[in-house]
């Protein structure tokens, strides 16, 4: 693939919060049409890369292109789904206006014409049956449960025509049975419409049937590669810049420090910063 064809091209991208680097050097190049995982601990900085490639944080060195170019706001070709439910004026809207809302058209007018409130009610009630929520459209956003909102937030950012969908933790609060579904609905969405797929989550686990890339984030690095690749002894221990090891067991997968895991866990509670990355993937 060649770097036209990438969706995602980062090269030493440095990204900061609060004049602190999150990210310091970074290095990607995510294939157009991929489902990418994207994991680390806490405070990690997926949160940070997402927002990055939305548009909405711009880079502090090194270079970012999403689609092609730079990064934009209101680039109508990427869709993003913020880890916070929607609150405040949002959390009173029905469905279908939460939808209706994130609508661009090409020109506004000073009134919407006729034609474009169609094309916009068109795409409100593709985009609610792209992801199963188009029984949804009359409800009002806080009368539904954590998968119904999570369904009808993807509708949202999938209401115009992208072609890269970044997901913060959008298993978050989820039972195991909306998990699947959720999942089932973005394996659809790639396949249907060829969307490069981004979404972290804590738990690597969840992720392992339907991500064919993982992007590891610690110590403000990141790996990008197959499971295989990534959530290896040495490519993890290379990462956290200290001893790391995977177990496998079941079909699951867990990551923990190589030496002394219950005697950290014990004497830190996980807190050190030293040893804040060394959680278990718990399944
Ligand atoms: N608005 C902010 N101002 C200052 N620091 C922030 C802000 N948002 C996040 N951070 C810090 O940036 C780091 C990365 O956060 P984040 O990207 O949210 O991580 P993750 O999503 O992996 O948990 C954390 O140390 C966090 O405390
Ligand atoms: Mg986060």
């Amino acid at each position: 693939m060649t770097d036209a064809g990438a969706a995602v091209r980062a090269r030493g991208l440095r990204l900061a919060r609060g004049g602190r680097a999150v990210i310091e050097s970074l290095d990607l190049d995510i294939p157009q049409g991929s489902i990418v995982g994207l994991f680390g601990s806490n405070g990690a900085g997926k949160t940070t890369l997402l927002q990055a490639l939305a548009g909405l944080l711009p880079a502090r060195a090194g270079e970012l292109q999403v689609l092609g170019g730079a990064p934009r706001r209101s680039g109508r070709d990427i869709g993003y789904v913020a880890q916070v439910a929607p609150d405040g004026a949002f959390a009173r809207l029905r469905a279908r206006d939460f939808v209706a809302s994130a609508w661009r058209a090409e020109r506004w007018g000073a009134a919407l014409a006729r034609s474009a409130r169609r094309a916009r009610e068109a795409a409100v009630r593709q985009a609610l049956h792209a992801t199963g929520a188009a029984q949804l459209e009359q409800r009002g956003m806080d009368t539904l449960s954590g998968g119904e909102r999570q369904r009808v937030c993807i509708a949202q950012a999938l209401v115009n025509p992208v072609r890269l969908l970044l997901l913060d933790e959008p298993l978050a609060n989820l039972d195991p049975r909306a998990q699947l579904g959720l999942l089932d609905m973005v394996r659809g969405l790639r396949a249907r419409h060829g969307l490069t797929v981004v979404l972290s989550a804590h738990d690597l686990n969840a992720l392992l049937t339907v991500m064919d890339r993982v992007l590891y984030l610690a110590g403000g690095r990141g790996r990008l590669g197959s499971v295989d690749d990534v959530v290896d002894d040495a490519a993890l221990s290379a990462l956290y810049g200290t001893p790391m090891a995977v177990a496998r067991h079941d079909g699951y997968v867990f990551i923990h420090p190589a030496r002394g895991f219950m005697a950290e866990q014990a004497t830190h509670c996980g807190h050190d910063p030293q040893h804040a990355h060394a959680h278990p993937e718990h399944p």
